[in-house]
């Protein structure tokens, strides 16, 4: 065969006549599936059909892995769902081409096996991977379903129950989990990984036919059924009309699974379809934008050895737990034992049930030292505090302190709204205070705000960032004004609810609208899980620069000590930390501009932080809406939505608010000058 060279794949023939085909795309640490590696892959297997080789084994000459998934990049510039379609059809000829290769066919498989890259591994006849790598077909969390086949070819592979949960899910299979569901053939240690495809190619081992129950659950008459459960599963995460993909994967499983081609086609149909959807394209943007935030650590020489956290209660608990968890030495101070003895207890609960093991719990539990007297200043590298949200008493704090940190250690101060500015006066270097506004709950909230004040060195903000990062959290710069970025924009929600609510709108109705909306929960039971007086507070500290009214039933609340959540009563009632759902009133019709008045409220508040540059760009807007709140993902955050909308339709959506509301809704001065793009 005459030797081609090819930019992305090298094609070596053995003395067995078995053909190598190493993956490596250049300038880029993982490998793609982009247009080129694909184009170049159809010349290669149709060269290979000139001339059938002995086998083919097709494997990646990346340290990071086999094949990270398509080139993410390209799902956003399809013009139109038809030309979406060809580029489709087109890998679905070349995978098809390799599955039906007149030799035996091996996936060799080390890292991370995903997307497109476990599709073509599909479309082997046998998948063998070494036993640290992790395969998935992650598509469904962008909107989409595997488009090269993967539906079919899963389903063939693991059978339908296994399959539809590991492509509906998203979620990836160690190599050991792996040959369990019967996604790859073997899982070998790596050094084992040549020899085995050799071993395969040269004595191909016969592939066991799944069990006789699949046959039963494949029936169409069963299936029907089976669907049912599905959906119900299903719609009880994620709406149709709001994330159609996981029901589209259903669809074509209930009816075209009799008809492999017609399903390979339909499939390919369908995440044509959805790829230009508005849900896929808004998800994709998100994906990207958790690169971004990840791409702001600039300095990697930052070193941290040793966190001292001060105050054990909600969040500084958490924080401490969190960062012991990521590997970090941490000490943390309260006054109160008992709240230290607390914490501890939480901490073993997390762990269990995160680590499993026991010397991986007990490692973590070592790593957490309770202070009482705050030993662990001296030698912090960073000190987080999290005491009360007083300005007076972090002051005081912050001025016992200094005295006692290394020259290097910087202050992180989790404060939810008092501009930095406010905390500095005490402090002899006031260039090493950053905010570390971490949000709640810490162990699944992903975002966390770095705030910047004016006088924060470039150095002291690069820590901040490269520890966010170190414990797997996204970090977003924002400006140090009240509210910061994120509780500026949720703050006029959570109040415009609670006045909707003065008005006589019920609670389950509030909460309903802004689910129904996408949101991941109502605003009112969000006003009672963070906690009412954490809400008053900031409501309080933002009434003094923004146009929101502190509604009156809040402060009520607090009076009563009705908290929420942790009081077990706030609007809502909770048994056992569950909320009890009250019954709701028959024949109520709500006002219709409900949702309006929640949703533009908060849009007009992003256009503002636009406008005063609080996170840089309408993206970074975007990205701390939705890792810090929830904001539901497919709509792609609050000005993403304005885009879809129009801008000029919600200008005049929130002028016409405005007069029959009141100034609140008055558009920002933004809406005139900037244009969301
Ligand atoms: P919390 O009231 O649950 O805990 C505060 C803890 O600090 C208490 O355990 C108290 O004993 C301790 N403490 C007070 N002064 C101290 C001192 N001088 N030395 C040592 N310990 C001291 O408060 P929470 O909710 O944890 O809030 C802490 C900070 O985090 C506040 O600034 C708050 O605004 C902020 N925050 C709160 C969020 C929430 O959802 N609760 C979310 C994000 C930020």
């Amino acid at each position: 065969m005459a030797k081609k060279k090819y930019k992305n794949w090298k094609v070596e023939h053995d003395k067995d006549g078995i053909a190598w085909l190493h993956l490596d795309v250049p300038k880029s640490s993982a490998n793609i599936l982009n247009e080129q590696v694909i184009i170049e892959l159809d010349s290669i297997v149709n060269e290979l059909i000139k001339k059938i080789p002995t086998g083919v084994v097709i494997l990646s000459d990346k340290e990071s892995g086999f094949i990270a998934g398509a080139d993410i990049n390209e799902f956003t510039t399809f013009e139109s769902e038809e030309a979406a379609l060809i580029n489709i059809q087109r890998a679905h000829t070349i995978f098809n081409n390799i599955e039906n290769l007149n030799c035996p066919t091996v996936a060799l498989i080390h890292g991370f096996c995903l997307g497109g890259g476990m599709e073509l591994a599909l479309a082997c006849r046998y998948r063998i991977a070494e036993e640290n790598a992790s395969l998935g077909l992650p598509e469904v969390k962008l909107g989409i379903h595997p488009g090269f086949g993967g539906t079919v070819r899963s389903i063939e592979r693991m059978g339908s129950f296994a399959a539809l949960d590991f492509i509906l899910t998203g979620r990836t299979l160690k190599a050991r989990q792996a040959k369990k569901t019967r996604l790859i053939n073997y899982a070998v240690p790596k050094r084992h990984l040549m020899t085995a495809a050799k071993q395969t190619i040269l004595k191909p081992p016969k592939i066991s036919s799944l069990p006789w129950w699949e046959k039963i659950v494949n029936h169409p008459l069963i299936r029907p059924f089976v669907a049912k459960i599905l959906i119900k599963k299903v719609s009880a995460r994620a709406a149709r009309a709001h994330y159609p993909a996981p029901y589209a994967i259903i669809d074509l499983w209930l009816n075209h699974l009799n008809d492999r081609t017609r399903m390979l086609e339909e499939e390919a149909k369908s995440i044509a379809r959805l790829l230009v959807g508005k849900t896929a394209q808004n998800l994709i943007r998100i994906f990207k934008l958790t690169d971004q935030l990840k791409g702001l650590v600039k300095d990697k020489s930052v070193s941290i050895n040793h966190i001292h956290v001060i105050g054990g209660g909600v969040m500084g608990g958490d924080i401490a737990i969190w960062c012991a968890l990521q590997g970090y030495d941490v000490t943390l101070q309260d006054q109160r034992h008992e709240t230290l003895a607390a914490v501890i207890q939480r901490a073993a609960k997390l762990y269990k049930r995160l680590l499993k093991q026991k010397y991986r719990i007990n490692a973590a539990l070592d790593r957490l030292t309770p202070d009482l007297k705050g030993n662990g200043l001296v030698k912090a590298d960073v000190v987080i505090e999290a005491i009360f949200e007083d300005a007076e008493v972090k002051r005081n704090l912050f001025k016992n302190i200094e005295p006692k940190l290394k020259k290097t250690a910087i202050i992180a101060t989790n404060t939810s709204s008092i501009p930095l500015e406010q905390l500095t006066e005490s402090l002899k270097k006031p260039d090493r205070l950053v905010g570390l506004h971490f949000f709640n709950p810490v162990s699944k909230m992903p975002l966390v705000e770095i705030v910047v004040g004016e006088k924060t060195s470039k150095k002291t903000q690069q820590i901040a960032i490269s520890l966010t990062k170190k414990i797997k959290k996204l970090p977003l710069p924002v400006t140090s004004t009240p509210g910061f970025l994120v509780n500026r924009i949720l703050m006029p929600y959570l109040t415009e609810a609670v006045t909707l609510f003065e008005e006589g709108v019920p609670i389950t109705v509030i909460d309903k609208i802004a689910l129904d909306y996408g949101m991941p929960m109502g605003p009112i039971e969000l006003a009672d899980t963070v906690g009412l007086d954490i809400c008053l507070h900031v409501a309080e500290n933002l009434a003094e620069s923004m146009p929101i009214t502190v509604p009156e039933h809040l402060r009520d609340l607090v009076n009563k000590k009705m908290l929420g959540k942790k009081t077990g009563k706030g609007f809502y009632t909770f048994k056992k930390g569950k909320l009890v759902k009250p019954a709701s009133k028959n024949n109520y019709t709500p006002p219709t501009d409900v949702k309006e008045r929640l949703i533009l409220i908060m849009i007009n508040e992003a256009m503002a932080c636009l406008r005063e540059n609080v996170a840089g760009s309408k993206d970074l807007i975007d990205a701390g809406i939705i890792f810090g709140t929830g904001f539901a993902p497919f709509h792609g955050g609050p000005l993403q939505y304005v885009k879809d909308r129009g801008q000029e339709q919600v200008v005049i959506a929130l002028e016409h608010l405005e007069k029959i509301h009141g100034s609140r809704f008055k558009p920002d001065d933004g809406w005139k000058t900037i244009v969301i793009e």
